[in-house]
């Protein structure tokens, strides 16, 4: 058991080694390194994120485990190799894409993303689950990003590997991705320990907007303030440094990062006309549906009197309609 974990991580120290090696290389490496160049990333943050190439062969990779003795049944369990059905031979199962290897909180590879360097589907291929690896229980790029976090005390939760390596690349280096949208009970209870304030920067479009709310929902506890990051619709974080410039990105998205409810309030806002008067009572009726969740009293009477003041109600017509809700939700 422990031998073959020794095992495991060797091959796939072995094979980060390699990926990075071949993006480096004059002469394999042109194509992935163009790409990453184009998009802006520079040889620091590939270094620091071991970021690598997948050259475009059916058996780069097999080649050297057979060369170097590993395990081929384990790296095939692991993902970076495959069996042909025909004649049983092992091909490598990532040709011509960028990698990404994704670490444990040691920073050992653990498992890799790997992205087409155009449309080609599916846009990243990761290697599955293994005893190793379980992607619900990482957070990418945690251990570059813990000791940053834990001096801030706060954590900037993005959706994907780019992202993480773009915001580091800026400086705001307190940053980790869920990859993807389905932020994991495990993930958020990590998250929670990490640090007080959580701010949340998913993709500006609807999956990662519904994920943000939800997300938001898991982390919020006592004592924790989490936040989410407002982009304007359509851009990532990587799209909008690229676009606005790092220390836009700073001041104007984490900087102006807003709490759930406010965020849900301007959400709701601009899906109703508040210059009608039955939309303005279906936004409030909105708005007490949003309140009835909340845990905490404080924050219930916070919200209701904004809401009381915003529309010139009185705050008791309101408290009635909240507890009524709160009775139809038991
Ligand atoms: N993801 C994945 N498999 C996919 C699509 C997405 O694992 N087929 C994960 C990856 O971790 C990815 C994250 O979800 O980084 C966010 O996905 P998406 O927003 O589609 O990609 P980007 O990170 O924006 O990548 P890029 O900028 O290269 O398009
Ligand atoms: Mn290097
Ligand atoms: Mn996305
Ligand atoms: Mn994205
Ligand atoms: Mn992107």
């Amino acid at each position: 058991q422990e031998q073959s974990k020794k095992q495991f991580t060797d091959g796939m120290e072995l094979i980060t080694k390699f990926y990075h090696y071949l993006l480096g290389s004059a002469k394999f490496g042109t194509a992935g390194m163009n790409y990453l160049k184009e998009r802006d990333f520079n040889s620091e943050m590939i270094d620091r994120f071991r970021i690598g190439y997948a050259v475009n062969s059916w058996d780069a990779v097999t080649s050297l485990l057979q060369r170097r003795n590993v395990s081929m049944e384990q790296m095939e369990k692991a993902g970076l190799i495959a069996k042909r059905g025909f004649d049983h031979k092992y091909f490598d199962r990532f040709r011509n894409r960028i990698i990404f290897p994704i670490f444990n909180m040691r920073g050992q590879t653990v498992a890799f993303g790997g992205r087409t360097l155009g449309e080609e589907k599916p846009k990243y291929l990761n290697t599955p689950e293994s005893q190793i690896f379980h992607k619900g229980k990482i957070l990418y790029g945690y251990h570059l990003a813990r000791q940053s976090i834990r001096k801030s005390n706060q954590v900037v939760l993005l959706e994907g590997y780019v992202d993480v390596v773009r915001a580091h690349q800026i400086g705001v280096t307190h940053s980790v991705a869920s990859m993807g949208t389905s932020l994991t009970e495990d993930q958020a209870a990590a998250l929670s320990r990490m640090a007080d304030t959580i701010i949340i920067c998913y993709d500006s479009d609807l999956a990662g907007i519904e994920a943000s709310f939800r997300a938001a929902g898991m982390l919020q506890g006592d004592g924790k303030v989490v936040k989410i990051a407002k982009m304007p619709e359509g851009y990532d974080p990587d799209d909008y440094i690229r676009k606005f410039g790092g220390e836009r990105f700073k001041s104007d998205v984490i900087g102006a990062s807003q709490t759930l409810m406010t965020f849900k309030m301007g959400y709701f806002r601009r899906k109703r006309n508040l210059s009608d008067e039955g939309d303005r009572l279906l936004y409030i009726e909105d708005i007490l549906k949003e309140i009835v969740t909340l845990k905490r009293a404080v924050e219930r009477d916070h919200y209701l009197r904004l809401l009381a003041e915003e529309f010139s109600i009185s705050l008791d017509a309101l408290k009635r309609q909240e507890t009524q809700l709160y009775k139809a939700s038991k």
